[in-house]
């Protein structure tokens, strides 16, 4: 399973770059408008940190415009993948931008019909939403274990599924046992991934033991 991070704070990304865990990074308008900074410059820099795909996103909401836009973002560097709406007119634009050979993450997808689109547009990516499903009383998971199942059945569909507006540890969880192929995350939720407290306690008590030896590996 790959991860992707889920933000645009290029401070975030360089400190989690570090773990060797980060796949991928995912952006989006709301997370560009809260660093206050210019979005192709951003999206230069996370590019320049991270050599997976780094998804930036379109705001026209025609093809044309899409495209436009699109092939803009795609010039700052050859890992950026364009992110369109799942909208009638941002599977135009992903099957044109796809035709290009460009990466298309297609976003807002709720849906297992609107995945299947999402695949026969050509989309490299498809990102549904699980914890905005869940916020509404719905099932994200549910939705990642029938789009994983549709998937496998047609070999042409190659889309990954980006599971996405992951809130928590249990989301990346299920997506991996469901066999989701990216799970971005914000990254307060990559770091609980680590966290267990009986790690922290065993830690603890195996020092302690460990200096009542007064032995120091590196001096014996
Ligand atoms: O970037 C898309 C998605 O991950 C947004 O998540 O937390 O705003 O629902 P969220």
């Amino acid at each position: 399973m790959k991860f992707f991070i889920d933000t645009a704070d290029i401070d975030e990304i360089r400190d989690l770059a570090e773990t060797g865990l980060v796949d991928g990074v995912t952006t989006n308008p709301s997370l560009i408008a809260k660093t206050g900074r210019k979005f192709t410059e951003v999206v230069a820099e996370i590019c320049a940190v991270i050599d997976g795909p780094v998804s930036a996103e379109v705001t026209a909401l025609d093809a044309p415009g899409m495209i436009n836009e699109g092939r803009k973002l795609r010039q700052i560097a050859d890992n950026v993948a364009v992110k369109v709406p799942l909208t009638p007119d941002g599977l135009k634009a992903c099957k044109a931008l796809s035709a290009e050979d460009t990466m298309v993450n297609v976003t807002l997808c709720f849906s297992a019909a609107q995945a299947i689109l999402a695949a026969k547009a050509g989309a490299a990516f498809v990102s549904p939403f699980v914890g905005r499903l869940d916020d509404i009383g719905g099932d994200g998971m549910a939705l990642i274990a029938d789009i994983v199942e549709i998937y496998d059945n047609y070999a042409a569909f190659t889309t990954e599924i980006l599971v996405a507006s992951i809130r928590h540890p249990m989301h990346v969880i299920e997506a991996a046992r469901l066999g989701a192929h990216i799970a971005t995350m914000p990254p307060a939720a990559l770091r609980q991934l680590y966290d267990h407290p009986l790690t922290d306690k065993g830690l603890a008590a195996f020092l302690d033991d460990w200096a009542k030896t007064g032995q120091s590996i590196l001096e014996s």
